[in-house]
């Protein structure tokens, strides 16, 4: 899915930045140069659905590190 069409920014790029530990709104703004000259910002509008699709990675993260606590 595609969420920045001027840089075709996809989920997937997303989570890799917050693999990467770029998770904050302003963090994955600027990893993604989501304010670049050559952008409309408009996707910008819509930064909090980058940070959830981000945050999914964290979630993915916290719970891999509990089944290796509890194996
Ligand atoms: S749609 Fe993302 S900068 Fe234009």
């Amino acid at each position: 899915m595609y969420l920045c069409l001027c840089k075709g920014i996809s989920d997937a790029d997303v989570r890799q930045a917050a693999r990467a530990g770029h998770t904050t709104a302003e963090a994955l703004i600027a990893v993604l140069g989501l304010r670049d000259e050559e952008c409309c910002g408009n996707c910008v509008d819509n930064i909090e659905d980058f940070v959830r699709i981000a945050e999914t990675v964290t979630a993915e993260r916290e719970d891999d590190l509990l089944v290796s606590i509890a194996s």
